[in-house]
């Protein structure tokens, strides 16, 4: 029963273990104890997020703080229009994939294994992408234009920016060039 609640960690557990209660005393002392270090942690958790959240607002916009608690965007398609890898100037890197309809961007994701403003930065410049023309999106996603969105960033973030936006110039450059030499997308894959 015990076993039960600790994994559960949710009210109903808590209300199993009352009622065990009437019968094995011992086993529900000790469920309360860990119970409380459960609250415990939950609180220190809860007051950290808050903290972070905190310093956040005193350095970054609500746009920024918006798109680093809900990235959009921010996984992976499977056999994509149009693709790219770059490394910012820090080391990190960023990846982005396109889905690409009657030369409209119908689908533009990415994943970083940057900072949290990389994501921010690749967030704003996915959904700034989607639902443009291709032509259109290379003149509209530019760095920019994400500090724009965003209300701007310190200048130690603005390469994160630069790095959203020219992967994804490079995914648009990489369909564009997949589309001119289609016989290219296969080779080396196996008959
Ligand atoms: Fe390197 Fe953001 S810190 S891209």
């Amino acid at each position: 029963m015990w076993l039960g609640f600790s994994r559960k960690g949710n009210r109903a557990g808590i209300e199993i273990v009352r009622i065990h209660a009437q019968n094995e005393h011992e086993t529900v002392a000790a469920g309360i104890t860990e119970m409380d270090d459960k609250d415990e942690i939950e609180k220190f958790t809860r007051e950290l997020q808050e903290q972070i959240l905190e310093q956040m607002r005193r350095t970054y916009g609500p746009a920024v703080i918006d798109h680093w608690q809900n990235p959009r965007n921010h996984k992976i398609i499977e056999n994509p229009d149009g693709r790219a890898q770059l490394q910012g100037t820090c080391g990190d890197t960023m990846e982005m994939f396109l889905k690409v309809e009657d030369e409209t961007i119908t689908e533009c994701v990415f994943q970083t294994d940057g900072c949290g403003t990389t994501i921010v930065c690749g967030s704003v410049a996915t959904e700034l992408a989607v639902g443009k023309p291709l032509i259109a999106a290379l003149g509209a996603v530019s760095a920019a234009e994400i500090l724009k969105v965003l209300g701007g960033l310190p200048e130690s973030d603005v390469h994160c920016a630069q790095l959203a936006a020219e992967t994804l110039r490079r995914a648009l450059a990489d369909y564009l060039h997949q589309r001119n030499t289609p016989w290219k997308k296969n080779l080396g894959k196996p008959e």
